[in-house]
């Protein structure tokens, strides 16, 4: 572990415009941020700025946002330790380890010696293969005979394992690499008789990271008897197969380009189409796609295609994680390929440009395609019918996006002959009952009923939670700036904070109420309120959401704003009616969705108690009060 004083004067040294640039040339000052195309994702015009005084970077395109080091982490594919290791190098900062204990010395090492081997034996399979007699004669034809140019083979990277049982093993510990990380990584057995090799007698493609280091390997049997035609490396501290994509080093940049992701089904499918000029296409390699794997591409684009050979089977068996795509926000649209033939093959089969055609022409948006083929399949069976309408219902109901969800409804609807209401009507259940496991979840099991009962009501949460993330903002905007009342000074957090005290009023949201109670516990300790601890914060959603509440889009058009006198935040111009409007806001809010729970409750309750109407007239009285001092003041 790297001591925590030295992780304090990484940061303190860190000027995060310095770093970025290391990576974006473009990078430029424009006003007090800077800007460039943003590297996540692709785009012509920038929208990727960097502050400076708060040590962020924000992409308004993509969303993309965090600190120094979070943008080495992401545009290296590196670790924490990892990309701090990298900014102490860049600032002359040294690194003492002396801290870490055996075993995390022990895993450090463990991980620094499979990525050495790893790389080692990479480069021995391919001279295997170029340089060896038996490499050429059985490896390379092999490839030049599946039609591989060699071009692509070295592109890719593939090699040879010859058919001596302990080639490898043997000349890597000549070379003095370590039989752990020969056995560690997968590539050696180690027994009382010797050693032998994993992929002996195989051609081998080798599976790289998001920047190109080699993680592991598989291996294709040459002789046709062999049981497994495939061979992979095991899941080892570097290698994590959810956590990989095949192919997607090669294609990344190609995935920005054309805004969409090919996925295949393995090895050959990634590098024949590579070599058909389909340069963005990955592969998942055998396993079901995971979310981490969804979201190493929703990086670089939101479409994903994916391929499936000729059978029905297949596509149906993957119905589930493809709504794992869907539930990510992104686009999904499936290409068949006739009986028998896969991506592969029918590269091969076609010419460049009828491939290239045959994907655009045949590729279909998922929902769509799944409504079709259910329908198809249950024409006339009404139960069956029923089950494939809340079938679709359920994987349009994943989907973040409101508009998009309303669009597929519209689309399905018709090809489901089904009315458009009724599909928006299941779409919503779904929704209704997410929601509700997602609140029970978060809360302990005796509040559990109570919970659900307000989950229940039609309340108009929305609008408070509004108000909260309002407040938030504000807080965490102009925390300690002073206010110039009539009567007294006071800075906006204890102004806000002690309005809510007065009134009692706590956040509706769980999530914003545990922020709410972290800010009010720093200010408690330091009396200021620091918004680096929460810019940098470990929780990431916390980090996220932080970064969002102090990144201004507007700041783009400052030089504008300048020339033309037209402010877009004026905000600070009038701080303190900006700050009190909002905490009125709030308030009335809050007192609304007050007295609609209590409305519901009396209309529930055959003879509501006395007490609750006194309640209520209450709430009135204060809500009518707080609608004059909203409109006086700020209309
Ligand atoms: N695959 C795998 N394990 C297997 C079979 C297939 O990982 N046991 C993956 C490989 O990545 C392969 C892809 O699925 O590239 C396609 O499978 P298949 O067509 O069977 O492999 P090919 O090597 O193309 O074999 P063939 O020459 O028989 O088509
Ligand atoms: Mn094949």
């Amino acid at each position: 572990m790297i001591p925590k004083e030295t992780v304090d004067k990484i940061f303190d040294s860190i000027k995060i415009e310095e770093v970025i640039t290391d990576y974006l040339p473009d990078l430029k000052k424009r006003g007090t941020n800077y800007w460039a195309c943003c590297p996540f994702h692709n785009e012509k015009t920038p929208s990727f700025s960097v502050s400076p005084t708060k040590g962020i970077y924000k992409c308004f395109g993509c969303g993309a946002g965090g600190n120094a080091v979070n943008f080495v982490m992401e545009i290296g594919s590196l670790s924490y330790p990892e990309a701090l290791k990298e900014l102490a190098l860049k600032y002359n900062i040294e690194i003492k380890e002396k801290e870490l204990t055996p075993e995390q010395i022990d895993k450090e090492n463990k991980r620094d010696g499979i990525y050495l081997i790893s790389s080692y034996a990479n480069k021995f399979f391919q001279e295997q293969l170029w340089e060896t007699e038996e490499g050429k004669i059985i490896g390379l034809s092999y490839f030049k005979q599946r039609g591989y140019s060699e071009e692509t083979i070295k592109k890719f990277q593939l090699g040879f394992s010859p058919k001596q049982k302990d080639a490898l093993s043997k000349q890597a510990i000549k070379n003095l690499y370590q039989k752990e990380f020969l056995e560690e990584s997968g590539l050696s057995f180690f027994n009382e008789r010797g050693c032998a090799d994993r992929f002996k007698e195989r051609v081998i493609f080798p599976i790289h990271n998001y920047s190109g280091k080699v993680l592991g390997f598989g291996g294709r049997a040459l002789d046709p008897k062999n049981k497994a035609k495939y061979l992979n490396s095991p899941e080892n501290p570097i290698y994590n197969k959810s956590k990989v994509l095949y192919g997607l080093y090669f294609a990344k940049l190609a995935i920005g380009r054309r805004d969409n992701c090919f996925i295949v089904e393995g090895y050959t499918d990634v590098i024949s189409m590579y070599q058909a000029g389909v340069e963005n296409v990955v592969s998942a390699s055998g396993t079901a796609l995971s979310t981490e794997q969804i979201n190493l591409i929703g990086r670089l684009t939101k479409n994903i295609t994916l391929l499936f050979d000729g059978d029905e089977a297949g596509l149906r068996a993957s119905f589930k994680s493809i709504d794992l795509i869907l539930r990510e926000g992104m686009n999904v649209k499936v290409v068949m390929f006739p009986e028998g033939e896969d991506p592969d093959s029918y590269s091969k089969m076609l010419s460049q440009e009828d491939f290239i055609n045959y994907l655009s022409e045949n590729s279909k948006d998922f929902i769509q395609y799944k409504s079709e083929l259910l329908n198809k399949n249950s024409k006339n069976d009404p139960a069956k019918r029923v089950k494939h309408i809340k079938d679709i219902a359920r994987s349009i109901s994943v989907i973040p996006d409101r508009l998009l969800r309303s669009e597929y409804c519209k689309v399905s609807s018709s090809l489901l002959d089904v009315s458009e209401q009724d599909l928006l009507r299941e779409v919503s259940l779904f929704l209704q009952e997410k929601k509700k496991v997602k609140f029970i979840h978060s809360k302990t099991s005796q509040q559990n009923k109570i919970a659900a009962e307000i989950e229940k009501k039609p309340v108009k949460t929305n609008l408070l939670e509004v108000c909260e993330k309002e407040i938030l903002r504000l807080l965490f905007n102009y925390g300690n700036e002073i206010l110039e009342f009539e009567d007294e000074k006071i800075n906006v957090s204890e102004y806000i904070m002690g309005e809510l005290h007065n009134d009692n009023i706590t956040f509706s949201n769980s999530f914003y109420k545990q922020i709410m109670n972290e800010y009010k516990q720093k200010i408690l300790e330091k009396k200021m309120f620091n918004l680096n601890h929460f810019l940098n914060h470990e929780n990431s959603e916390i980090q996220q959401l932080s970064i969002s509440f102090v990144s201004k889009k507007h700041e783009i058009s400052k030089k504008w704003e300048d020339i033309h006198h037209i402010f877009t935040g004026d905000e600070t111009k009038n701080l303190e009616l900006t700050i009190e409007k909002a905490v009125l806001s709030l308030k009335q809010a809050f007192i609304k969705n007050e007295i609609e729970q209590i409305n519901k409750r009396i209309s529930d309750e055959e003879d509501p108690s006395i007490i609750i109407i006194t309640k209520l007239t209450k709430l009135n009285k204060a809500l009518v009060i707080i609608n004059k001092l909203l409109g006086r003041n700020f209309n």
